[in-house]
């Protein structure tokens, strides 16, 4: 009746072995493997992860997975994927003892969560966002020799809070810039990632003291949470900018506040408030020395499309009980 046939698809599937038309040499049959290339399989596995964060936006995207959800969600749970490095909304005591496993995103965001560490640091110290409203508002007359006036970074200071992937990546890029020192605080030293940048391990009073440039780039646990306040800003110099794209609650946002508006610190930048979204009306949004970012650090297309394949794929591995790309050791 025909010649042959070629079959990538079949019904069932897989076909039964002991199927008559494996007899016949004039039918070919693939086992449903037209999409199977590396590239294509890769390019899937990324849209469809991005299809459930899509669908996931708004609703559980932020949210904090503490004991309530934890006993919510029940025996049956038993993986957890976050679409980030910092697991600082996970109850982790809890999830431990659950036996819950935690997959996570490190590495993959680290060069662009520096990248725009970077990029918020020299449009605080240049200010770039008060420049470019001047030019709108007519504020530019004719070049006036201090109008518009910031801070270098060629011969600083650097401090860096928590010299862990990103805060490296921050230095790796700053130092072409002419950094003369860094500085770095932490649990301890750690000289095999200072060694690169010479940094110093120096308490955080005398980080605070000597930086021109104070970066924060540190995990958000019980002994980070607040330790930028009223007490550490005092210490900090009048011509010193405060960079934070950690998380918000390392910073004291009211004693931040007050260290800008008297002057205390020349400006700050954040990538991360607390909360999130910071509310329009609130006073630190009010100051030209304070350029706030909404948690954009790594907001490349690139970099989420593999944090959204690593996610995916942390979570099909603990749902197969299998050894994880990424697991949070817990
Ligand atoms: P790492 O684990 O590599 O680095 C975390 C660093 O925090 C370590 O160097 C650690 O130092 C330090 N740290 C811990 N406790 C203290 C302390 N008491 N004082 C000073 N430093 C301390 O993580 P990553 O670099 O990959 O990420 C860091 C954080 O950045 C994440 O946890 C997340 O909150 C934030 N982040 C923000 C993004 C954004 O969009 N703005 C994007 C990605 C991450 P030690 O080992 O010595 O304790
Ligand atoms: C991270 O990866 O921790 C980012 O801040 C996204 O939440």
């Amino acid at each position: 009746q025909i010649a042959a046939a070629g079959l990538d698809v079949t019904e069932p599937e897989p076909l039964p072995t002991d199927h008559p038309l494996f007899k016949l040499k004039t039918c070919v049959i693939l086992p449903h493997i037209a999409s199977a290339t590396v590239a294509t399989r890769n390019a899937m596995a990324a849209l469809a992860a991005s299809n459930l964060l899509a669908g996931l936006q708004g609703k559980a995207m932020g949210k904090e997975i503490d004991k309530e959800v934890l006993d919510a969600a029940g025996s049956n749970l038993k993986t957890i994927s976050t679409l980030s490095v910092g697991v600082d909304h996970l109850a982790l005591e809890e999830i431990k003892k659950r036996g819950i496993r935690v997959g996570y995103t490190p590495d993959i965001l680290t060069d662009a969560t520096a990248e725009l560490s970077v990029a918020l640091l020299l449009a605080v110290c240049r200010r770039l966002p008060e420049s470019v409203e001047e030019v709108k508002n007519g504020g530019w007359t004719t070049w006036k020799p201090l109008w518009m006036c910031g801070y270098g970074l060629s011969g600083s200071t650097v401090g860096i809070i928590g010299l862990g992937r990103i805060g490296q990546a921050v230095a790796r890029r700053l130092k072409p810039f002419g950094v003369k020192k860094f500085l770095y605080t932490g649990s301890r030293p750690k000289p095999e990632n200072a060694v690169e940048f010479q940094a110093e391990f120096v308490p955080l009073a005398k980080l605070a003291e000597e930086s021109d440039f104070v970066v924060v780039t540190c995990s958000l646990t019980p002994d980070t949470k607040g330790v930028c306040n009223k007490d550490f800003f005092s210490r900090m110099k009048k011509t010193s900018v405060f960079i934070n794209t950690s998380r918000g609650a390392v910073v004291n946002q009211e004693d931040l506040y007050q260290a800008l508006v008297s002057g205390q610190i020349a400006a700050a930048g954040l990538d991360v408030t607390t909360p999130e979204p910071l509310p329009t009306d609130h006073p630190l949004l009010s100051l030209k020395n304070c350029v706030i970012l909404p948690h954009i650090g790594s907001a490349t297309y690139a970099t989420r499309s593999a944090m959204s394949v690593l996610a995916a794929n942390n979570l099909l591995a603990g749902l197969k009980e299998e050894s994880m790309p990424s697991e949070l050791q817990l």
